[in-house]
């Protein structure tokens, strides 16, 4: 029986301490601690030198034997404990797919919208149509049909943002007014026109640059300012209460005579006063007027056979109103601790 020689004892400790590892880890120890650079195995080459020729040969292919076993045994373990350490992750983090998810947060409308789809649900209660408009809208339509001429001085309550001089972001819905009318041709006319518009305004508690109105436009025959007044009058106790108020304040368009201004009484103090309405009992929300004959003209209707009365609100004004909101900014802030109290 042939003593074994040093290779073999190497080999044969390295393999029991392959099958004996335990990670991944332990066969990395085990590969540098044999077959590293400073190693039994490589120091028994570098020294063949010290011993007889007539050995050297059988040192070293025991040597290499010994290493190759080392080798394919530390590729064995290796892919076996591999095989064990993912097989483990499969069961322990598997990805159950039919395990219900989180649930969804529902998100829901804007304020903002709320209100504009309330304003419009009142009013096509009434018989109103929800007629919409181009937010880019010539100058002849935004100003001139609406009886403000160039040069004219009301021109600077409307500065709006030009695109060109005769193309603008619309200061107001108040053109809608026209391109209804020529639209539909034949009173009897009734609608609501929604929208953004745009003024150069620099921001503020109380306004902005952009913001919305709700227009109203009513022609038919013999209309009067009462009629005009019941209208607003229904849609503000429909929107806020059958408590509150209306009332009309004489004012100036150049598209309305007469013109008003509109005021609904303030909901915190019920008309007594208080800081909300500035101590006035009441609160503006836009204003309105009967339709000035030339405006019927210049929407190709006859102002001999029919008159009209029509009003521009804020929406922000009005949603204000309705929620105790004292600064417009807060609706664009997109700020979820606000909007997620309507
Ligand atoms: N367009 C006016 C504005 O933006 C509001 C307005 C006033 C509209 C009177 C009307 C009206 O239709 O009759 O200030």
């Amino acid at each position: 029986m042939s003593t074994p020689s040093g290779p073999d004892i190497y080999k044969r400790k390295a393999l029991a301490e392959i099958e004996a590892a335990k990670a991944e880890t332990d066969l990395e120890r085990i590969r540098i601690e044999y077959l590293g650079r400073k190693g039994p195995l490589a120091s028994m080459l570098a020294g063949m030198t010290q011993i007889a020729v007539s050995q050297r040969a059988a040192l070293g292919a025991a040597a290499n034997e010994a290493k190759r076993a080392i080798e394919d045994a530390l590729a064995a373990k290796g892919a076996h404990l591999r095989d064990v350490r993912l097989a483990d992750i499969a069961e322990t983090e598997a990805i159950d797919i039919t395990f219900p998810g989180p649930p969804l947060g529902r998100g829901h409308l804007h304020v903002l919208t709320q209100v504009q789809r309330q304003i419009e649900t009142v009013l096509e209660s009434l018989g109103y149509k929800v007629e919409l408009g181009p937010e880019v809208e010539t100058e002849w339509y935004n100003f001139e049909a609406l009886n403000i001429p160039p040069g004219h001085p009301a021109r600077e309550n409307w500065d709006s943002f030009y695109f060109t001089p005769d193309l603008l972001l619309r200061a107001h819905t108040s053109p809608v007014q026209i391109r209804a009318m020529q639209r539909i041709k034949e009173p009897p006319i009734y609608i609501i026109t929604p929208g953004r518009c745009y003024r150069r305004d620099a921001p503020e508690a109380t306004r902005l640059p952009y913001f919305s109105q709700v227009e109203g436009l009513a022609v038919d025959k013999g209309l009067t300012v009462g009629d005009m007044k019941g209208t607003l009058l229904y849609m503000i106790q429909s929107l806020y209460g059958e408590e509150r108020k209306v009332r009309v304040r004489p004012s100036y368009f150049p598209f309305t005579e007469p013109s008003f201004e509109f005021d609904v009484s303030c909901g915190i103090c019920a008309g007594a006063g208080c800081k909300s309405c500035r101590h006035k009992g009441w609160l503006e929300v836009g204003g309105c007027g009967m339709v000035h004959p030339q405006v019927l003209r210049n929407g190709g209707i006859d102002p001999d056979k029919w008159n009209g009365y029509a009003w521009g609100f804020g929406i922000e004004r009005m949603a204000m109103l309705k929620h105790d909101i004292e600064d417009i900014r807060l609706f664009y802030e997109s700020d979820l601790r606000f909007l997620e109290q309507f």
